[in-house]
Order: C-alpha cells, then structure tokens, then sequence
C-alpha cells in the first residue's frame, strides 16, 4: 500500500476503546481502567498502544457516566500522541460492553468506514497486531479477530444437584486445535457491523463483537493474536503486565 492509500485508510478508520467497565473482580474500588501498573492508568497504556499503531485517525472512548479522570487521561494522551496527531473523543458507557460499543458506533463522523473496537483492559497489544487487523480488512474481510490456540483442554459444562447442592456436569470436550482465545481489537466494516448492532439486540452473553457478526450470519476471519494482549482481569493479570512493563523486555507495543 502506497503512504496515500495508508493515509486514506488511516482517515476513515476509528479505534473504539471501551473502558467503561466498573473494575470490580479487580477489586481496586475504581474503574479498571485507572488502575496503575507501572505508574500510568491501564488506559493510558491503551492509548498509547492504539497511538503508536497508527492506525487511525480518531479514538472513541467509552468511560463510565460522571467520570471525570478517564476524560482528563484522553485529553493527555491527545497532547502527547507520540508524534501521530490524533483526535480522542469519550463516550458514554452503557450499562453491558455492548450497549458501551453501541454508543460509541452512534458517534462516529461519517467519514468512518471501518472501526477497530478494543479493550482497554488489553494495555499492551503490540502494534504488529494492530497492523494485521487491519491489512485483513484491506483485504476485504467485513470481520476480523486476533486470536491464540488455546493451551489448556476447555470443557463445557451444565448446573445441577449433587446431594442437594449446587453443582456443575461436564457435557463435552471440544477437540482443542478446533479452539481459539480471542483477543482485541477486532476490526470491523463499519457498515457490516452497524448492521449487526440493529439485527441482533444487546444481551449480556454478547462479550463480544464477532459474536454479534458471527449470529448476523457474517464470515468472521482471524489473525494471529500476542501473548502481550492479555485481558487484565484480576489482581494475577494485573501482577503480570506490571512485570512486563518494568521488565528488561518490556513490550513496549512490539513483538519480540
Ligand atoms: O468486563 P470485561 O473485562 O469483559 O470488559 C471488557 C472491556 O469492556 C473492558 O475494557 C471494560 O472497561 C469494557 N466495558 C465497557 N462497558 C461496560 C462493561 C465493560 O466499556 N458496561
């Protein structure tokens, strides 16, 4: 791609971030995206990630309503943009991740014609990952997910009574080179996913956007994933992504 079909793309690409989550399995008693490792919010991190990707024109960030903090860390890390000028925009957070994307697709310009949607809960995504969604959707993908093979055997399982308590059944083992772990950011043909927003309504077991793709009937392809993308949930992630970020080989968005 020549750098005026880059800029082209650039320009009519937007990174949805969401971080309107309350945090709470993490535990800190704040949204999880101001947690700190390694001294900067883990939405910080984010950005700078997304930023220095250079993927993309415009940021979209859900934050929760009323907070303050998330709005003031955008409004940073559009100062600093590590030399790739970009405009940082927040949204308000729904009350499930995705009514949070739905808000954020309402607001975007109408010069956007594909959306990148990422976790901000993945702070140190290299930006090879980035790179890869986005020359899937250059080459026609309507959906596109990171993903890594799975290293542990995943069984499915069913609720039930063992003496009178609760319990779980295992009903199946899916043959695990068949599985993937997906990842974000998941790129997306803003028509073909706007469309899936409208036809498939918001319920809590949509964790993500392939899935609303993948019941809309659309060809969802995949990408390599990274290790680095790993989802900060509890305080063990949390430990983890501070030992990679002061770490003699700190990530740092590249893969090695
Ligand atoms: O809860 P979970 O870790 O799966 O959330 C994934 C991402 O979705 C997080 O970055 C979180 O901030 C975001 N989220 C959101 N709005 C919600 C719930 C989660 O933006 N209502």
């Amino acid at each position: 791609m020549d750098s005026s079909q880059g800029n082209a793309a650039r320009s009519a690409t937007a990174v949805v971030i969401v971080a309107a989550g309350s945090g709470q399995r993490l535990g800190h008693g704040i949204p999880k995206a101001r947690v700190p490792p390694a001294g900067q919010p883990i939405l910080a991190h984010a950005l700078r990630g997304v930023i220095a990707a250079n993927v993309a024109a415009q940021i979209y960030v859900c934050v929760p309503v009323g907070d303050s903090q998330l709005r003031e860390i955008c409004a940073a890390e559009e100062q600093l943009n590590d030399g790739h000028p970009v405009v940082i925009h927040t949204v308000h957070g729904g009350a499930s991740r995705a009514e949070s994307v739905a808000n954020a697709l309402r607001a975007l310009e109408p010069s956007i014609e594909r959306v990148l949607i990422h976790d901000a809960a993945r702070p140190l995504v290299p930006v090879e990952v980035f790179t890869r969604v986005c020359q899937a959707l250059d080459g026609g993908a309507p959906a596109v997910i990171p993903v890594i093979s799975v290293v542990d055997t995943i069984k499915s399982v069913e609720p039930v009574l063992l003496g009178g308590a609760e319990a779980y059944r295992v009903t199946g083992t899916p043959a695990r080179d068949t599985l993937r772990a997906v990842q974000t950011p998941q790129g997306f043909s803003l028509h073909a996913l706007r469309e899936a927003h409208s036809a498939v309504p918001a319920q809590d077991d949509i964790t993500d956007d392939a899935m609303l793709m993948e019941r809309a009937g659309v060809d969802v392809y995949v990408v390599p994933g990274s290790e680095y993308s790993h989802k900060i949930t509890s305080a063990s992630d949390l430990l983890l992504a501070e030992a990679w970020l002061e770490g003699p080989l700190a990530p740092r968005w590249v893969e090695g």
